[in-house]
């Protein structure tokens, strides 16, 4: 996420530093950032970014600092109280943590209130909504900075008014991928039907519809007899099911091993991972051109 956000910053034209603790996946992201920067056509503005090998360097004179680390609170921890001790005290630390509470995060800052969560989608260029989540401690000064900056950005900022694990849009795909899940695991469905019956059915509204919007345009009579039907069958597991813990212990993590509920390879992992590219473009370049 750290490249594409990184990115996204420079083409606004401003001045961004990009640094990994690994030199091997900065150089990842800077060759990520140079094919990103060829297929848009607009060199100039992409001069800004600068790859730097130590923290300390990285963060000198920084303003903001976007933390996007992987998702491990110790390190996120550990990497702010260093941040602490090299940043001007009006700096921010925001972090784009998918799951961790902010106040968690934040509370053993000497300056809690430059933090807060700007929570990116993948990838942070082509989808323009970031949800932001500030904990009680955070500066109202700081939130309206940063909105006035995304807004700069075409982004769309949400403020979450009050934190929750996995803020909204992660909590909503949680809620589909328990339910997915037990009708595999119950023998239901199979993992591509699941994929079929969301892609080519409300998946497609989605975009354009939220479920309120949808659930206004059925009527909430309906939706009322609907749900009372359905409710007491759905899955209330509250832990990730033995499915999924047997993918994790066979190593069959997904794309990364080739080999998930799906067998994967190059060619397929690229056609996929190209659909998604070109749709979100379009959807895009709709917005713009409304
Ligand atoms: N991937 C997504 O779709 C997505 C979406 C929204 C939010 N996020 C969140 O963004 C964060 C990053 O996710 P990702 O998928 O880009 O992870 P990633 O594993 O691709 O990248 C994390 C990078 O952080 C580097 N790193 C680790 N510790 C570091 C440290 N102390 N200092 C500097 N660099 C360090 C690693 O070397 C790695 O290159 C996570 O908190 C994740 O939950 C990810």
């Amino acid at each position: 996420m750290g490249h594409g956000i990184a990115f996204e910053f420079a083409k606004f034209g401003h001045n961004v530093t990009l640094f990994d603790i690994s030199l091997k996946n900065l150089n990842i992201a800077k060759n990520k950032i140079d094919k990103l920067i060829s297929s848009s056509g607009n060199c100039d503005s992409y001069k800004k970014i600068t790859f730097v090998k130590n923290l300390k360097d990285s963060v000198a004179n920084a303003e903001i600092v976007v933390e996007a680390i992987n998702e491990n609170y110790q390190a996120k921890v550990d990497l702010y109280s260093r941040l602490e001790i090299f940043l001007d005290k009006n700096s921010l630390i925001i972090s784009n943590t998918s799951s961790l509470l902010p106040s968690k995060l934040s509370k053993n800052l000497d300056n809690p209130e430059r933090f807060f969560v700007t929570h990116y989608f993948n990838p942070p260029y082509n989808i323009p909504l970031v949800e932001i989540v500030p904990t009680l401690q955070t500066n109202s000064i700081n939130i309206d900075k940063i909105k006035n900056l995304f807004c700069e950005m075409n982004k769309q900022p949400i403020l979450i008014k009050k934190e929750i694990n996995g803020f909204i849009a992660n909590r909503l795909q949680a809620a589909i991928q328990r339910e997915s899940i037990n009708l595999v695991e119950q023998e239901i469905a199979t993992p591509e039907d699941v994929d079929n019956i969301v892609k080519n059915t409300f998946g497609r509204r989605l975009s354009v519809a939220g479920p309120f919007e949808i659930w206004e345009q059925i009527g909430w009579d309906l939706v009322e007899k609907i749900l009372l039907e359905i409710f007491p069958n759905l899955s209330n597991q509250n832990s990730p099911s033995t499915l999924i813990e047997e993918k994790v212990n066979q190593k069959k993590l997904g794309f990364s091993t080739n080999e998930g509920f799906y067998k994967w390879n190059v060619k397929k992992k690229e056609k996929l991972i190209n659909a998604i590219s070109k749709n979100l473009i379009l959807l895009r370049d709709l917005d713009t051109n409304e």
